[in-house]
């Protein structure tokens, strides 16, 4: 085992799970992480699966750097594009061979939250920006300080859950009217007091879901989701695994809908005795019949953990319908 990096502040989530279920196959196989973040789980999969290569992909190159650091003790086995995974699917590099393995960890990092001074975390008084790259026209501070009431209450709504959008978005209409709302503490604040009292001391902060509608909305987090698990399935090799872990249930649903969806492409012969011709057998494989969740200690040692859900399937053969 090599000596990993102690400054690390992100803990790989369902670390030893995923390494298990998405253990290669054969010699030499190639995996896609797509959100490499600080590494944590390309690591552990280089380290575990001495002869398997790795390209690693992040939109934000500040939180690339740190892992290319970590990384470098893998030499050439691990290669690097900063970008986002939508694009690099859609415009999969000639250079490289199909993947084995595909992984998605979806969001963002606690690096993010807690190094990245962009503004991600309510709990910091930080600019509001959260974005992932800065080639983004349209930043946080773009949003809360233009958008018209009723476009950033359908934004809070959607993207967050929030049920209190409507007196959030016109309470930060409100704020806004007197100066812009340029920082994170600022944002809370309003959000904090917009909100019923019994809602200001419930199991999350108030404002949690609407910086996540935020930070969703700015990086269209749900939209390059979605075009990414179409694309990296297509790329992904017959017998290939994919996994995806996500924190909320908006990034869930998009991800069990898509394996469902092509599990029920295929017509099933009602038959139980007849040979099933090709044409008839599955396409993919659904490893996780349930999200599989952090174990009660990993919840208490990585407290990110608790709303994770990891779901995987293998792709049995090539999507030709
Ligand atoms: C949850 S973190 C990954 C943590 C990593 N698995 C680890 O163990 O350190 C998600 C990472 O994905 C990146 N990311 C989010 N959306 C992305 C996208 N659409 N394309 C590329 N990277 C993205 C974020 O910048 C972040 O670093």
């Amino acid at each position: 085992m090599i000596l990993d990096d102690l400054n690390i502040i992100h803990l790989p989530v369902m670390k030893n799970e995923i390494l298990d279920i998405l253990k290669p196959d054969r010699a030499g196989s190639l995996m896609v992480d797509c959100t490499l973040g600080e590494g944590g789980h390309s690591f552990a999969f280089l380290d575990q699966y001495q002869d398997l290569k790795l390209v690693c992909l992040d939109a934000d190159s500040s939180i690339m750097d740190i892992a290319k650091r970590r990384l470098s003790v893998f030499g050439v086995r691990a290669t690097f594009y900063n970008t986002w995974y939508n694009s690099f699917f859609a415009n999969y590099p000639a250079e490289l061979e199909r993947p084995d393995i595909i992984l998605f960890d979806l969001g963002i990092s606690v690096f993010h939250y807690k190094a990245s001074g962009r503004g991600f975390s309510f709990s910091r008084d930080e600019k509001l920006d959260m974005r992932l790259n800065s080639n983004l026209e349209i930043s946080a501070y773009d949003i809360v300080n233009s958008y018209p009431e009723e476009d950033l209450a359908n934004l809070i709504y959607l993207y967050g859950e929030e049920r209190y959008s409507r007196r959030i978005a016109s309470a930060i209409v409100n704020a806004r009217k007197l100066e812009p709302i340029e920082m994170s503490a600022k944002l809370a604040d309003i959000i904090y007091h917009s909100v019923p009292h019994a809602y200001r001391n419930g199991y999350i902060h108030p404002a949690t879901r609407s910086f996540q509608a935020l930070r969703i909305a700015v990086n269209g987090e749900l939209e390059r989701v979605k075009s990414a698990l179409e694309d990296a399935y297509s790329v992904l090799k017959p017998s290939g695994k994919i996994g995806v872990i996500t924190f909320h249930s908006l990034e869930d649903r998009i991800v069990k809908h898509f394996f469902k969806d092509i599990e029920a492409k295929v017509k099933v012969n009602k038959n139980k005795y007849a040979k099933v011709p090709e044409t008839q057998q599955p396409y993919i494989e659904i490893i996780t019949k349930k999200p599989l969740l952090a174990t009660d200690q990993e919840c208490r040692d990585n407290p990110p953990s608790r709303s994770a859900k990891f779901r995987a399937a293998i792709k049995v053969r090539e999507l030709d319908i």
